[in-house]
């Protein structure tokens, strides 16, 4: 039986004519014609003051935590069921991630939780858009008002996904997209910061060509370029920028795809509500992710097993990193864990990418109705 994997990544149009075309051009480092492209797409569509393409969302993180100026023993809040990179990229400057639960329905950060989690010491929060569902941004961004925080969105899955009509990833003050080859448009590796407050634009840049005023300089306004601050090298080559811009080009396809997938499944598996749990459809999501909860975490390895025996490959998501050796090494739990610990061994994402045929969705939900039914 042909194998259905969790993630294929895809090409959809024009991507290798574009790579030839930045070959033809010449300019295969950083900042050619389709890195700046590709920055228009952003600061258009998703209505941010300045986007700046990256390596990866992990160093579009790792810049943010540069331009908080988080210092040693500054606190920053963020939930606990996330990825690494979410804590790395501030733990590398000496912060002290202080982890807070998630909601049971959204899995994003508890923004009822927030308040009492914060210290002298915080600086930053950053709410996490699991699935590119919106966390509650009005509620956190009064908060932050309120305490004088900085807010990072970690919308590492959130592209074009809204809040009340808002691109997620342009509500706080910075943005962090990621277009790893599981995301829904992809480079293979590849991330943008969203700068949404113009205060930290010029320093935004100057971060990410080295600690240099190197794109000044390339715009004629400076004589010369050196060395101004810290920083490192963030920027991605044009091939990837060239692969990316193909794919934006498309983005609402693939979307509009993705969306169709997780109402088919959510279709399809609601005869089984009463064994597993289906999220609430998302009306202003991008379809990054859809999964399923268990009623226990020895069902769910019982479930993978029987999909496993059928070829089909769903996964489960994050270790929660207040229980990970680093997590408790490096941050603290400011609430209670209980949501996390418990949702994260009974949640199981399914195979979701552009490619998947509606055979492809009716032989899965087919198999998990088997393992509950026959
Ligand atoms: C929530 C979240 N943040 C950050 C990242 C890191 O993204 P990248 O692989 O582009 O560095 C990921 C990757 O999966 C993620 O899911």
């Amino acid at each position: 039986m042909k194998p259905i994997p969790f993630n294929k990544p895809f090409i959809i149009g024009r991507e290798l004519s574009l790579i030839a075309d930045a070959v033809a051009q010449g300019h295969l480092s950083g900042d050619g014609a389709y890195t700046k492209l590709c920055h228009r797409w952003f600061e258009e569509k998703l209505g941010c003051h300045k986007a700046l393409l990256t390596h990866s969302c992990t160093g579009a993180l790792e810049m943010a935590a540069i331009l908080c100026d988080i210092q040693p023993g500054d606190e920053v809040i963020l939930p606990s069921y996330t990825f690494v990179s979410t804590a790395n990229a501030f733990v590398l400057r000496g912060a002290v991630p202080v982890f807070v639960d998630i909601r049971p329905d959204t899995l994003n950060i508890d923004e009822n939780l927030i308040e009492a989690a914060i210290t002298p010491r915080t600086k930053v929060i950053v709410p996490v858009h699991y699935a590119g569902v919106p966390c509650e941004m009005n509620a956190i961004m009064d908060i932050a008002r309120r305490h004088t925080l900085l807010v990072v969105e970690d919308a590492a899955q959130a592209l074009l996904s809204t809040y009340q009509g808002r691109a997620l990833g342009s509500i706080g003050h910075f943005g962090c997209l990621s277009f790893h080859e599981t995301k829904n448009i992809i480079s293979g590796e590849g991330g943008a910061l969203l700068v949404n407050d113009a205060r930290f634009a010029e320093r935004a840049e100057v971060i990410r060509e080295k600690g240099t005023n190197r794109s000044q300089f390339f715009r004629g306004e400076v004589d010369k370029y050196t060395w101004m601050d810290i920083g490192s090298s963030y920027l991605p080559s044009e091939l990837v920028s060239a692969f990316l811009y193909a794919q934006l080009e498309r983005a609402g396809e693939i979307i509009a795809r993705r969306r169709s997938i997780c109402s088919a499944y959510a279709t399809q598996l609601a005869p089984l509500q009463q064994r597993l749990h289906i999220a609430d459809f998302d009306e202003d999501s991008n379809g990054h992710l859809f999964y399923v909860l268990l009623d226990s975490l020895d069902t769910r390895s019982r479930l993978i097993a029987h999909l496993k025996s059928q070829g089909i490959h769903p996964v489960f998501h994050y270790v929660p990193l207040h229980s990970s050796p680093a997590g408790r090494r490096y941050g603290r739990e400011g609430s209670g864990m209980q949501v996390t610990n418990d949702l994260s061994e009974r949640l199981l994402r399914l195979p979701l990418f552009y490619e998947m045929s509606a055979d492809d969705i009716t032989r899965i939900t087919a198999a998990i109705r088997e393992f509950f039914i026959d």
